[in-house]
């Protein structure tokens, strides 16, 4: 019932083009529904993107991306452009998942210019960060999410972007796609010293924190009851139409 609690979902690779074509036929009544009272922002696939920004708009819902180009146009193959981005209808594209910085070899450098560009366009970044399991456990996750936020803030700050709003996503990667919930002392610390670096890099920013990893209707509330938080960010709990509902109504 929350305007200013923000629902992110990424679907990731988890449909098809057909299998989200039909999920948004299916459910985009239940959706408008649900979209009158909050705030849902659902990031599909680039293939299904076109086909389904539409009817999510329709329903009230938000249009986002899960990466994008760090280049506005030219020989890049398999690329997508930021302007295309745009003209279909998102407002929202996700920098720095730990996925792509995986499985693509993101860097922070591509981080900080994609998320300057996507500012440029009017859209606004997801700026993705997290420690590792091995960083956790050494005590280093603080730093790691300085090392990822901070040269990114201070790009966007450089150049001063007309587009104020970024979204920050704290998720921790060993809480992604499992339910291992992170201490409630651990998970506060880490999002003020969040709040820390954009107060002190973008404080003319609107900066929501949000977190992610393993978010799912059993510990939905944790977050939602916690101040410091502006809203979560959810991957396969989203792909379920009853879960998703169950997520943003709890
Ligand atoms: P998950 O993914 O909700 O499936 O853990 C979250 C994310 O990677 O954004």
């Amino acid at each position: 019932m929350n305007k200013q609690f923000l629902y992110i979902t990424n679907w990731k690779a988890y449909f098809t083009f057909n299998q989200a074509h039909q999920w948004v036929q299916k459910n985009k009544t239940a959706l408008a529904t649900l979209a009158k009272n909050n705030t849902i922002i659902i990031c599909p696939s680039f293939d299904a993107l076109a086909i389904v920004s539409p009817v999510l708009q329709e329903a009230g819902v938000t249009v986002g991306a899960q990466n994008c180009s760090e280049h506005a146009a030219g020989a890049y193959t398999g690329q997508v452009l930021i302007q295309s981005l745009k003209e279909i209808g998102c407002t929202y594209c996700f920098v720095g998942h730990s996925e792509v910085r995986a499985e693509l070899h993101e860097t922070t450098q591509q981080i900080a210019i994609k998320a300057v560009l996507l500012l440029q366009a009017g859209i606004t970044p997801i700026i993705c960060i997290g420690e590792s399991a091995k960083d956790y456990e050494i005590a280093r996750g603080t730093q790691v999410i300085e090392e990822q936020l901070a040269p990114v803030l201070q790009n966007i700050v450089t150049q001063n972007t007309t587009h104020k709003t970024i979204v920050i996503g704290y998720e921790p990667l060993w809480a992604i796609g499992n339910s291992s919930m992170l201490p409630a002392d651990y998970l506060n610390k880490q999002l003020e010293t969040i709040k820390h670096i954009v107060h002190t890099i973008t404080p003319s920013y609107n900066t929501p924190v949000l977190y992610g990893g393993g978010v799912n209707a059993a510990n939905i509330r944790t977050f939602k009851d916690n101040p410091l938080l502006d809203g979560v960010l959810f991957g396969h709990a989203s792909t379920d139409f009853q879960i998703l509902e169950k997520i943003v109504l709890l």
